[in-house]
């Protein structure tokens, strides 16, 4: 009996750093996908708070407990996303839509990856409403201001971002 083909999805993004908004949709893409590719983007040109290794780094952290499962893996990449989906063999580009505001860069994003690599289609999900309203951005800034982001990234991401804004100095 012949077996079935393995239905790939690749998640890239900047993941500068990765939130629980971006967690939520890799569970949910595991839900509709046997495996979901994470691919942090090197971003170059674009001046990042972690660094490419420190992204891929702080996004396995995120994901090597459950449930995010063995069918998750995590890679780094340059180049065009489209490459990176054809050698993935990926069917499918998983983007998060929050608001209207998202639509009109993801629109022009999957059309110009349609155009470059016809066989992945860009398939849009949402977070859970609980990070609708939330960023890589928008947690950086109120962390670098002084802010709490404890519910809003997983614990690694906390920790590196208090060690980088030297904020974990133990009382003596
Ligand atoms: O998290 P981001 O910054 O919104 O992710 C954007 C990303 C990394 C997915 C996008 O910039 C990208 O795909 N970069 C790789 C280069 C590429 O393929 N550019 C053409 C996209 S149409």
């Amino acid at each position: 009996m012949a077996t079935k083909k393995k239905n790939l999805a690749v998640y890239p993004g900047s993941f500068d750093p990765v939130t629980n908004g971006h967690l939520s949709l890799i569970e949910r893409a595991t839900h509709l996908f046997d495996e979901v590719t994470v691919a942090v983007s090197m971003s170059a040109g674009k001046n990042t708070f972690f660094d490419f290794e420190e992204r891929i780094q702080l996004m396995k952290g995120a994901v090597e407990k459950k449930p995010y499962s063995d069918r998750v893996r995590v890679v780094g990449f340059e180049g065009l996303l489209a490459d990176l989906a054809r050698q993935l063999k990926a069917t499918a580009i998983i983007r998060g839509l929050r608001a209207v505001s998202d639509f009109e860069y993801e629109f022009q994003m999957a059309l110009m990856n349609r155009k470059l690599a016809r066989e992945a289609e860009t398939v849009f999900l949402m977070p859970a409403l609980s990070w609708v309203y939330l960023s890589s951005t928008i947690v950086k800034d109120v962390a670098i201001n002084g802010g709490e982001v404890t519910d809003l990234v997983p614990n690694n991401v906390k920790k590196a971002l208090d060690k980088k804004l030297g904020r974990n100095k133990k009382k003596k």
